[in-house]
């Protein structure tokens, strides 16, 4: 394992999916898993098993049929969690059983009651039992960041004791500021005598806008792994963006100095087929993948990027997919080029779907000349919303 790596968990498919309103059936969570597999995450977290039979029928069909990257599974603290979420993963190339249990005073008090003690041994037990099937087990201390931190670290060093490979540290409300959270992970690591022998990850929430912020200021600290959702989505606010922390550490990369194996030029792409699959519209101004996150508006600032793209682009849309149109979609284009720049767009029609959507892009044509790329978006998604 080199030190310089940083490890991608995405969550899309299960803190993602937790999005208020977001339900994803099993071809489409496929197909996400797919295209996350391209994108070169490291680990997929495919679901929670024990949630309902729909869950787990979507992780069993991502296990069976993925490769190229860790299906992991999230599981409670108990055995019946465990015992499911490895029904479900065991067929997986690389399979991961996730299991968490709270850690913080709050929710030992009100939501678990339970003493300090008690999760203390609950969490060493479920660690042992998964370790019972694999050797690839993460243990998650829900609401680390609010919990005391010799507590804190008294668990991660017994989980890591009783095998745990990946010991995450979740700001599950988001509450942490940037430079709080690099401390907090600074001292946590210090504080935790077998550190070596596990990757320290951090799962940042986005309540007050700084998930991504302090997933890079963990990364600084010395956190391996970052969990991360496409698009940010994710409980409440959502969790930190695999984009922008991508993007992030590329773009900053004389700070970071570190390495990782997502493709870029597969972000752009991601992006919309999860908006599109999940119904969760990107906002215009959302860093990376927004419609603006690249447009240039005023006068000034299309004459200095015309004159030179670095005027006012710290990043070439090109790295993340986004490439600018030289083919002008129009009423005389035919099924290739519109087929071609959807594929570019991230959609892939075929049959009856991509005869309607054709059909709806030459009626357009007719009415407007010129198509953009926001008319392919607005057809393209209308026509996936009618199946
Ligand atoms: O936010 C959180 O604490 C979680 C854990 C289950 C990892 O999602
Ligand atoms: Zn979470």
């Amino acid at each position: 394992m080199s030190s310089n790596r940083i490890y991608f968990f995405d969550t899309t498919l299960r803190d993602g999916e937790q999005s208020p309103g977001v339900s994803l059936n099993i071809k489409e969570k496929l197909e996400i898993a797919r295209q996350l597999t391209r994108l070169g995450v490291d680990v997929i977290e495919a679901g929670f098993p024990i949630a309902s039979p729909g869950d787990f029928a979507a992780v069993q069909a991502i296990a069976r049929e993925i490769r190229g990257a860790t299906i992991a599974a999230l599981a409670r603290a108990n055995q019946l969690d465990i015992d499911r979420a490895w029904e479900a993963i065991r067929e997986a190339e690389e399979p991961r059983i996730h299991t968490f249990i709270a850690t913080s005073d709050i929710h030992l008090q009100y939501k678990l009651q339970k003493s300090r003690e008690e999760v203390l041994a609950q969490a060493v037990e479920a660690v042992k039992y998964a370790c019972r099937y694999t050797p690839n087990v993460e243990f998650s201390a829900e609401d680390a960041f609010r919990s005391d931190i010799d507590y804190l670290a008294q668990v991660v060093t017994a989980v890591i004791d009783a095998g745990a490979k990946v010991v995450n540290i979740p700001d599950t409300v988001g509450y942490a500021t940037p430079e709080e959270f690099g401390a907090f992970i600074r001292e946590l690591r210090e504080k935790v005598p077998n550190r070596d022998q596990a990757i320290f990850s951090v799962h940042c929430h986005n309540d007050l806008g700084l998930a991504v912020a302090n997933s890079l200021a963990a990364i600084l600290a010395g956190a391996q792994q970052v969990e991360c959702t496409i698009n940010g989505i994710g409980e409440r606010a959502g969790n930190a963006a695999l984009e922008e922390i991508v993007m992030a550490l590329y773009t900053r990369r004389s700070i970071f100095q570190k390495e990782f194996r997502i493709v870029t030029e597969e972000i752009y792409r991601t992006s919309r087929l999860v908006s599109a699959l999940t119904g969760m519209k990107v906002q215009p101004n959302k860093a990376v993948v927004g419609k603006n996150a690249f447009a240039h508006e005023s006068g000034i600032h299309q004459d200095g990027v015309l004159k030179n793209r670095a005027t006012y682009e710290i990043m070439n849309p090109e790295l993340i997919g986004l490439h600018k149109n030289t083919i002008v979609l129009g009423k005389h284009s035919g099924r290739h080029a519109f087929r071609d720049r959807l594929q570019q767009l991230g959609y892939q029609l075929e049959g009856e779907q991509l005869e309607q959507a054709f059909q709806r892009f030459k009626e357009l044509a007719d009415r407007k000349g010129e198509i953009s790329d926001e008319d392919l978006l607005v057809i393209v998604e209308g026509e996936i919303l009618r199946v």
